[in-house]
């Protein structure tokens, strides 16, 4: 039974939703296995558009089952509002979706805090604002809050005492929210997860489940912005590579292929490096043509070309066997389009950064593409080709539009020229 991870290749919002959306026909389980609500994954049903924040994009009019891991950070808050505009089109839908009681709470104070600490630092990361990166940071300093202490009433306090006295030592500051009113406030959002019918199971109840059945798992962010191995500091909390589904209890060994999604094109939304930036210009034409801005926070995404050194580096990090390209429709029309084949380095030229500190050096090197009319275009099937043997990837996959269907492989491309 296939096993398929989709992460992103480049700084986030490459079109995962989308794509994971396409594929969730052949599948009977998707899985978001880290992240949480920084995330913002556009899919349409129809006409009609969703963005899911925590979610799994499974898609509502096929009986396929979501499951959100232990990898991830749960806005309670958050969950419960997609759930209900999900039930208002497909009522029932809840029910699809299963949560590892072994995640972790974002809480209201680790959002306070997050936008806390942005204001501390000297040079701010431009995070979400979702409360990501307190919350890993309690979880990894053991102050972290599991989704299962919200059934125990007596655990919940202790545990909430616990925090907010950390907190508050911390910062020396009261927090918005008093212990009190964070109490009923979980307790009424599990109220309403127990009466929407979400299942509470772990990884370990679905082991065998997992193992009989098809499961494709749903990156979160991309791989540049991955804790371990993006561009530090300038990247989220949580795990953003196919490793991540340890936290489901899998070994990358079992599955039977890692897609990486890439725009034909590079966004970035937040501070941190990005060689290719292109600030005015064709960066303003793109951003308005490809409607680049945040999912998740409405932001304008920085913009700039293709960044072959940076794709290069997603694969060897993450073991990509396969990409799937998006949003080369975004680039029709353009007489020509430029590639970023290799990096100086303080005058050494590299076309694989070997240490995620070169993306903070580097100055693009280009070559030029001529541009296609429409994507069914031999320039544009020139330049997927350039990318494959400049990567040693293939591209197994075209979108050309943000709609489910709007999606080819090449060989269909390859027809239509
Ligand atoms: P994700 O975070 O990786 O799921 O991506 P987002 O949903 O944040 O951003 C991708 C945006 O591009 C969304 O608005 C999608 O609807 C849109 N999109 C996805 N694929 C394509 C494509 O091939 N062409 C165009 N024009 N838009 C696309
Ligand atoms: P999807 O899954 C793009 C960025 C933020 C910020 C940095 C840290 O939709 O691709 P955080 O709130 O996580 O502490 O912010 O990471 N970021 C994303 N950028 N797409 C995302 O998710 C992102 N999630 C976080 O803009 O620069
Ligand atoms: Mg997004």
């Amino acid at each position: 039974m296939k096993k398929l991870a989709v992460v992103g290749a480049q700084w986030g919002d490459e079109g995962k939703g989308k794509v994971v959306n396409y594929f969730s026909r052949d599948f009977e389980w998707i899985v978001r296995f880290s992240g949480g609500a920084n995330a913002g994954h556009t899919i349409y049903v129809g006409d009609k558009k969703y963005v899911n924040h925590l979610l799994p994009s499974i898609n509502p009019v096929i009986d396929s089952k979501g499951f959100l891991g232990a990898g991830m950070v749960i806005d309670v808050g958050q969950l419960v509002e997609e759930l209900k505009i999900l039930e208002r089109d497909f009522p029932g839908i809840s029910s699809r979706f299963y949560l590892d009681p072994e995640a972790f709470i974002v809480l209201p104070w680790h959002k306070e805090e997050d936008l806390l600490l942005e204001k501390m630092r000297k040079v701010p990361i431009g995070t979400t604002g979702r409360g990501i990166g307190p919350a890993y940071t309690d979880k990894a300093s053991r102050e972290g809050l599991k989704l299962f202490v919200l059934f125990d009433e007596a655990l919940l306090r202790e545990r909430l005492e616990a925090i907010y006295h950390m907190k508050r030592s911390k910062y020396n500051r009261d927090f918005a929210v008093s212990i009190e009113e964070m109490l009923v406030y979980l307790q009424g959002f599990r109220a309403e997860l127990e009466r929407l019918s979400v299942n509470f199971t772990s990884a370990v109840d679905m082991y065998r489940v997992f193992r009989s059945t098809s499961v494709l798992f749903e990156g979160a962010q991309g791989v540049l912005l991955d804790l371990d191995f993006g561009t530090y500091p300038f990247v989220t909390s949580g795990a953003c590579m196919a490793h991540g589904v340890s936290s489901v209890g899998f070994s990358t060994f079992e599955l039977d292929g890692v897609y990486g999604v890439l725009k034909a094109y590079t966004t970035r939304v937040g501070a941190g490096p990005f060689p290719t930036e292109e600030s005015s210009g064709v960066g303003d034409l793109l951003r308005e043509r490809g409607k680049e801005f945040g999912a998740t926070t409405g932001r304008a995404r920085r913009i700039g070309w293709l960044d072959l050194p940076a794709l290069r580096y997603a694969k060897i990090r993450s073991g990509l066997t396969g990409l799937v390209i998006t949003k080369g429709d975004v680039l029709n029309g353009l007489d020509e389009v430029k590639i970023c084949v290799a990096y100086d380095v303080d005058g050494v030229v590299k076309e694989l950064p070997s240490t995620s500190y070169d993306f903070f050096r580097a100055k693009p090197i280009y070559e030029t593409a001529s541009g296609w009319p429409v994507t069914d275009h031999v320039n544009f099937l020139k330049y997927m080709t350039f990318i494959e043997r400049e990567t040693g990837v293939e591209i197994d996959y075209i979108s050309y539009g943000p709609k489910t269907e709007e999606m080819k492989t090449s060989n269909d491309l390859i027809m239509n020229i």
